[in-house]
Formats: structure tokens, sequence, C-alpha cells
């Protein structure tokens, strides 16, 4: 298939490049470079031996998009493009509302006067809120809800494409939700690369193995959970990547919109994933417990079976996997995509 690839050259989209090259397709690489580097997309090129299509330029731009769209023919979107920073979303919604949402509707729109059709969209667990430990594991009909400008995007832009997909049956839309995306490709070339003191934990502990930071946090380990530690779903990017194939695969053939939980069904306690770390680099990390981050939920983990069923996709790679692969990538790019 002949894909376009919004937000391309971030962390999850530069993954989805090499995977989809993998299994034959074509791309085009849209972004901004707003939370990337060019770089990236060199690294795509000597992992796949192939570059992607780049048009640099903003979803929110109409003209672009759609002089974009009018130079060749797509058969689908990969949407990733966005902003994705909980707390940054908290302190800049309106930036938030404007480059998630409104950046998708013009999208959307100027898809639709192309006559393109099938959609796949980054949707995100934190669509699910802050679940009730009844509804665990997380099944796509679970109650949703948004608890910071972030989540509120999702859930919006959620509810948009099933609307317009109600209205208009020739739309083919999957809302994939992915769980909690960490490591990197196997060859160390390519990986996260946060801009800033990173929020999310594998980063923070890559960071503190490497050196660029002192010592991890572990926030709070009076939870009711076996070790007292939060408890998530964590994915190896190149399994997510891989989902995303699968998607593409199948999209056209789905009818309407689908919600489809991409997580590995496993819940993995914050203390399991640093001593799974400390195995993989074969030493202790400097780290002390500290308290709860507020907003945090307990326990968060999917349901997969309806990926499993629609896409034929379920994960392949386990804990020590991705935290071998992150390491990997982050010993061998200290400063990420910047020169040292
Ligand atoms: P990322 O920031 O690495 O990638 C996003 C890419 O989009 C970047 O290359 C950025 O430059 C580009 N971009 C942002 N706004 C743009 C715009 N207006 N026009 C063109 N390009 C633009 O993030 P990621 O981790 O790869 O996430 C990709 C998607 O998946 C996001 O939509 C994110 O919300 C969603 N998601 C991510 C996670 C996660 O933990 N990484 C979890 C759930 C959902
Ligand atoms: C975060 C986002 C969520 C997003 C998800 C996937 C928040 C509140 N939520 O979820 O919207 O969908 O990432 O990218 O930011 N932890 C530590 N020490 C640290 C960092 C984290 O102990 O320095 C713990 C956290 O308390 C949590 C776990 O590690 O229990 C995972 O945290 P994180 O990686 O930030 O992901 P989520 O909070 O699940």
């Amino acid at each position: 298939m002949n894909v376009l690839v919004t937000g391309g050259a971030g962390y999850i989209g530069s993954h989805t490049c090499v995977a989809a090259f993998a299994a034959g397709h074509e791309i085009t690489v849209y972004d901004n470079f707003s939370n990337s580097s060019p770089e990236a997309l060199e690294r795509v090129a000597r992992i796949a031996g192939k570059r992607p299509r780049l048009v640099e330029g903003d979803i929110g731009d109409r003209a672009a998009v759609h002089a974009l769209l009018a130079s060749e023919k797509f058969d689908a979107v990969i949407h990733f493009a966005g902003f994705k920073a909980v707390g940054e979303s908290v302190s800049k919604p309106w930036e938030y509302y404007n480059n998630n949402v409104s950046g998708t509707l013009v999208l959307l729109d100027e898809m639709r006067r192309a006559g393109l059709r099938n959609m796949i969209f980054s949707s995100s667990a934190t669509v699910y809120g802050n679940p009730d430990p009844k509804n665990l594991p997380l099944r796509e009909d679970a109650p949703l809800s948004a608890l910071n400008p972030y989540g509120q995007t999702k859930l919006w832009l959620e509810e948009i494409m099933r609307a317009m997909a109600a209205a208009d049956p020739a739309w083919h839309i999957l809302l994939l939700r992915y769980f909690n995306p960490v490591g990197a490709h196997e060859s160390g070339l390519m990986g996260e690369d946060p801009a800033g003191i990173p929020n999310n934990l594998m980063p923070y502990i890559t960071q503190v193995a490497v050196g660029r930071l002192p010592m991890l946090t572990i926030f709070g380990d009076d939870y009711p959970t076996p070790d007292g530690t939060c408890i998530r779903d964590y994915i190896h990017v190149c399994d997510l990547a891989e989902g995303h194939v699968a998607a593409l695969d199948k999209v056209a053939s789905l009818p309407g919109c689908t919600a489809v939980n991409l997580g590995s069904g496993n819940g993995i306690s914050v203390a399991q994933l640093v001593a799974s770390f400390e195995k993989a680099i074969g030493r202790p990390l400097p780290r002390k417990v500290g308290p709860r981050r507020p907003g945090d939920a307990a326990a968060c983990w999917a349901d997969p079976s309806r990926a499993l069923e629609l896409l034929g996709w379920k994960t392949r790679r386990d804990c020590d996997a991705m935290c071998r692969d992150a390491w990997r990538w982050q010993s061998m790019n200290p400063n990420g995509y910047r020169k040292a």
C-alpha cells in the first residue's frame, strides 16, 4: 500500500516506518519536526535500506495538506502527529487542543476531499482515565474519561471520528489505543529521544543508567498491588509498530470506526521493570522511593483479545527485550539523536 505517515519521524512513527517497509509498503512521512529530528529518518533508511519520501509540514496547514494529498494517491493514513506530554498539556492547553484537535480536523477534511477514507489513528490508554480495578484488564468497552487536556484531545478525536464514520459509511477508521510503549529497535539505531527531563519511567531509567540523571525516584510503594508499586502494560515499540502493519492489512475490510487496544495483556510493576532493567545492564541503579505522583492509577493493563481477533496481532517481545533494547539505544546514543 502507499501510506501517508503523519508524525513519522517521531518515536513510534520511525519504528513503524521500518516495520511498514519490511512488509513491502511505500511510505511518505509528513512531519514538522516539532518533537523529532530528521536524523530519525536517516536511521530508518540505514535499517530498512530504503528512505521514506519526506514532506516537511504541519497537519494544521490546510494548503500544504491539500497539496500533499493531491500530489499522489495514498491508500491509507497512519496519523501519529500530535503533542503527547500530559504535564505540558495542563500548562499549555490551547496548544494541545489546537495542534491535536484542530490539526486532525484539517487532516480529516482534506482526506475526505481527496477521497481517502482509510485512517489509523494513534489513540491512547489515557482514554480509560483512572480505571476502576473491577474493569481490569481493560476491554475497549470499558468506561472512558479524560484526566487532562492531552487525554481530552484523544477522547474528543475518538468521538469525532466515530461520528464521522457513522455519518459516512465510506470511512474505515481504526482507533489504536496504545498502552505504555517502551524499548527501541534492536539495532540500537532508533529509540525514544525525549526533549528535556523525561516524565515517563523507561526513558528516565535509561538516562539514570547512562549518567545523564543522578537517581531514579519510584513514585510510591504503598499502592494496593503485590509489591506496592504501580502496574502498567508496557509494550515493546517494535511490537507496536507491527500492530500498525497489521492494521494496514485490515483497515479497508473493517467497516466504520473501531477502537482496538494495543497492549501485551501483562501487568508489570515499576519494581519489576526496574529489576528487569538492572538485570539487562548487570548493575543496580541509583534509586529511591518517593511519594506517589498525583493522578497515577494503581494499575492499568489491557485485554488485547480484540487486536488478535480483528488484526491477527499480539505482542512477541517480553520485558527483558524491552529493557535490553532500550539500554542498547541509550548506551549507543547517550544524547539521543543530538550529537554529543
Ligand atoms: P513523538 O512526539 O515522538 O512523535 C510525534 C511526531 O509528530 C513528531 O515527529 C512531531 O514532530 C510530529 N508532529 C507533532 N505535531 C505535528 C504537526 N502539527 N504537524 C506535523 N507533525 C507534527 O510521539 P510518539 O511517542 O511517537 O507518539 C505518536 C502518537 O502516539 C502521538 O499522537 C501520541 O499522542 C500517541 N501516543 C503515544 C504514546 C507514548 O507513550 N509514546 C502513548 C499513547 C499514544
Ligand atoms: C503516562 C501518561 C499517559 C500516557 C502514558 C503512555 C501521565 C499521568 N500519564 O502514563 O497519559 O498514555 O504515559 O505514554 O503522565 N514512575 C516512577 N518514576 C518516574 C516515572 C514514572 O516511579 O520517574 C512510575 C509512575 O508512577 C507509573 C509508572 O512509572 O506508575 C509509569 O509511568 P509513565 O511512564 O509516566 O506512564 P503512565 O503514568 O502509565
